[in-house]
């Protein structure tokens, strides 16, 4: 049965035809792919010498036009009238007119175009035409080439919705952030976008966070942005800088003082009582004497602090946020910081990059403080040279954004004319990268480091001068001596003794 053999071959051809097209369609393409590759299958099975394929948008005009064999119409929407597509529009079922098919791609509700072929090739003498399979082959390709259509329209759909919510998001975070003060962390580079992103979603939290990074990078800055943007905003936001005081001054300053402690004393509040309902900033946190670290551990666990000299205990009502320039896991290696303070403080790190590591922000950087301070000066359209924003590149910034932030108001203050260039920005002269943070803000002589580094044992030691002479390996004696002839040469009005 010669016939029916050639059927059964035919019918095989189709059904591998729609298998395969229905795995290649599969793979998300541009539509006008998806289309052109469905007519010109469409085309190849059936021996078709012409084709068509459009697609529609929602208003039903022409979207994506593919023809074969036969000429484009212009305008797009012409193919309309032609019809066979006239006919299939208005039955939304497969069309056969003479010699041309036609079949709607429809996907659920949506009319998404129409697949057409013409022109039965001829085999030798046999005159071609289309038998009723190869309608039912092409609406078959229609259907599948519709679902395919429809779905990667969904998915573009999804994806325009969800880019615009991102931007929507970054936006809001962005402003959010900007609307608490009119300062702004200015910050693209993906290093600087992630710290945005974590204080935006932190400072809704209670969480205590501990801001970490080189002096410079922004630490008290982001604090205040945490805190303006936090359900405690209404609340005090009181900073105290833990480095600056001498460590009975600082419990005094933290935990308040009851009247009478010593003769002439008045009670005083501390900074835990005063942020009540708000946030209280420990600035330097890694400078806190270790006994100070045991009370303040006390205070975070019980909520409840003790002035100096008191029996009373205050409920406090305050979120805590710490920084520090200090790498706190070395000093917890050399028991200069208590590990338990720091995982109650460090609920959740924020690490400010080096301004070097992100050089990418120093442009915008530039533009914001020459903004700043131009107007400050009472400058209009200050601008900077190429050549000055060159040199600004290449310098390694150890005090990060604040030494940038002075050399611009510096070199305002300086320039008579609105651009600024490379004479006018006054970098040290020469900077090797490794000379880091601390040296290039601060030279001290030798002596004046001896007389730090021992009051800092002593400090340490809390006054008791053979605990402290033990560490500095000198007898007690020259300790005494030591101190003695130091504290005369100490700078003027500082008192470098701790009791
Ligand atoms: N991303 C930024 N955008 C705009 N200004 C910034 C940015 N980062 C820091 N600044 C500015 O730089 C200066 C220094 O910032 P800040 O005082 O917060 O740094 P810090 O890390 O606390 O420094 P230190 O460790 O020396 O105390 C401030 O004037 C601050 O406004
Ligand atoms: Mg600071």
């Amino acid at each position: 049965m010669p016939q029916s053999n050639f059927e059964l071959r035919r019918k095989l051809l189709q059904l591998e035809a729609l298998y395969d097209v229905g795995r290649a369609l599969n793979t998300l393409r541009p539509e006008g792919d998806l289309l052109e590759e469905l007519m010109q299958r469409a085309a190849a099975v059936l021996d078709a010498q012409h084709g068509f394929v459009f697609s529609l948008d929602e208003k039903l005009n022409v979207q994506h036009l593919y023809t074969l064999g036969i000429d484009l119409p212009t305008p797009s929407n012409a193919i309309l009238n032609t019809p066979p597509v006239k006919q299939v529009l208005a039955s939304r079922q497969p069309v056969s007119i003479s010699d041309l098919l036609a079949a709607p791609m429809i996907a659920g509700e949506s009319f998404i175009g129409i697949l057409g072929v013409g022109g039965k090739e001829e085999r030798g003498e046999k005159q071609g035409s289309f038998v009723e399979d190869d309608l039912r082959f092409l609406s078959s390709l229609a259907a599948i080439g519709a679902a395919a259509i429809d779905n990667s329209r969904n998915y573009h759909r999804l994806d325009v919705i969800r880019e615009s919510l991102e931007d929507e998001n970054r936006n809001l975070k962005q402003r959010m952030l900007r609307d608490y003060s009119d300062r702004l962390m200015i910050g693209d580079s993906p290093k600087m976008q992630r710290v945005i992103d974590l204080v935006a979603r932190v400072a809704d939290s209670q969480a205590n966070v501990l801001i970490r990074g080189e002096s410079g990078t922004g630490k008290e800055m982001v604090a205040r942005l945490i805190h303006g943007n936090s359900p405690r905003k209404n609340g005090p936001f009181v900073a105290i800088n833990c480095a600056a005081l001498p460590e009975t001054l600082l419990e005094s300053e933290l935990f308040g003082i009851e009247r009478g402690v010593a003769t002439g004393v008045e009670a005083r509040p501390g900074k835990f009582e005063l942020a009540r309902g708000g946030t209280v900033f420990l600035d330097e946190v890694g400078d806190i004497p270790l006994a100070l670290q045991a009370k303040l551990l006390r205070v975070l666990q019980e909520r409840e602090i003790e002035k100096l000299g008191g029996r009373r205990r205050i409920p406090i009502d305050v979120r805590i946020l710490s920084a520090t320039h200090r790498s706190l896991e070395e000093m917890i290696e050399r028991n200069e910081f208590r590990q338990d303070l720091y995982y109650r403080l460090k609920v959740v790190e924020i690490m400010l990059p080096p301004l070097r590591e992100r050089k990418e922000d120093i442009p915008k950087l530039v533009r914001f403080f020459l903004d700043k301070y131009g107007k400050r000066e009472g400058l209009r359209d200050v601008r900077i040279s190429q050549d000055a924003l060159q040199k600004l590149m290449r310098y390694p910034f150890p005090g990060n954004v604040r030494e940038l932030e002075n050399l611009i108001e510096g070199a305002l203050a300086l320039t008579t004319d609105p651009v600024i260039d490379s004479g006018d920005l006054l970098l040290p002269e020469r900077v090797s990268p490794a000379t880091g943070a601390e040296l290039s803000a601060d030279f001290p002589k030798l002596n004046e480091l001896e007389r730090r580094y021992i009051s800092r044992v002593l400090a340490f030691t809390g006054g008791n001068m053979s605990k402290a002479a033990k560490i500095l390996g000198i007898d007690r004696k020259t300790l005494y001596r030591m101190r003695a002839s130091l504290s005369t040469n100490a700078p003027d009005g500082e008192n470098w003794d701790i009791q």
